[in-house]
């Protein structure tokens, strides 16, 4: 039987075909957990992430009846429901390439921040640069769902960056912008947006340094990109701000022929 797997620390969230019996797979799932000594807990998903949250449903199968996880990356410690959060462990190697162009004096922005994987992984290298004195940059993660917030605040302090980073709980569109809480400029917004036809891009621009450097994640066809670009650029104008593209790359596939991509791109005006 063909399955699919993610193994999030503890815990692997195992993927069958429709037709797989429920015996056939909670045999598999203890193989599993005898063949990966690490992992305690197996869980299968059910369904596909959804909603404005992103979260996946799962079922207990075997090993330790838990949904909590506690992962490993980049130097960095997670711990989050994986039924109630979205974590994508396949994004670590975004996070780490991210973390190794920000300066330590920077101000960033980190829309859709989940249990701020994103923000911690930055800040800590940011403080690995600065030494002691530190860099005087600063990182704010802003969420939407409440249990991911709690998640996050309680990660910020497991990896002791409480003086870098700063959780806000709430819509991006609600809490950014001229007179709403965070209403200061950044040098660089990343923009780990889930797959919803908002683009957001508006609520960047209200906020971008002249100068700064925006990472927009994007999901399409390789042949659909030239659209992705297009709306970047008309999205800068409405906004009254001009753009270049630096950049696009790939980070990872989320389909059959569709992929994310990255677009860099800095605000000139
Ligand atoms: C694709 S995920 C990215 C999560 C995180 N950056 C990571 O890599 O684990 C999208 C996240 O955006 C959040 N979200 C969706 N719409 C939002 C909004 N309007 N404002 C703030 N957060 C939102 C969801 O709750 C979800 O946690």
């Amino acid at each position: 039987m063909k399955i699919g797997y993610d193994v999030v620390g503890n815990i692997a969230i195992l993927k069958f075909s429709r037709d797989a019996k429920l015996k056939d797979k909670k045999e598999i799932a203890w193989r599993f957990l005898k063949e990966h000594r690490q992992v305690t807990t197996a869980l299968e998903k059910v369904g596909k992430f959804s909603g404005r949250l992103r979260t996946q449903k799962t079922r207990w199968l075997a090993g330790e009846k838990t949904k909590e996880a506690l992962y490993r990356e980049n130097g960095c410690e997670f711990r989050f429901n994986v039924e109630s959060c979205y974590f994508s462990p396949r994004l670590s190697e975004e996070r780490k390439s991210l973390s190794e162009i920000v300066k330590p004096d920077e101000r960033v922005l980190i829309m859709f921040g989940g249990v701020a994987p994103f923000a911690i992984v930055i800040a800590k290298k940011m403080k690995e640069k600065s030494g002691r004195k530190g860099g005087g940059g600063k990182v704010v993660s802003v969420e939407l769902g409440r249990e991911c917030n709690k998640y996050a605040l309680h990660n910020v302090r497991r990896n002791k960056l409480q003086e870098i980073v700063e959780v806000v709980q709430g819509n991006v569109r609600r809490v950014i912008g001229n007179g709403k809480k965070i209403s200061e400029e950044f040098d660089r917004i990343v923009m780990a947006r889930p797959q919803l036809k908002d683009s957001f891009l508006d609520v960047a621009f209200s906020v971008i340094k002249k100068g700064g450097i925006i990472h927009y994640y994007g999901f399409c066809k390789e042949d659909e990109l030239q659209d992705m670009k297009k709306l970047i650029i008309e999205e800068s104008r409405k906004a009254s701000r001009r753009v270049r593209i630096l950049k696009v790359s790939r980070a990872g596939d989320i389909g059959p022929y569709r992929w994310r991509y990255r677009v860099d791109f800095k605000v000139l005006g």
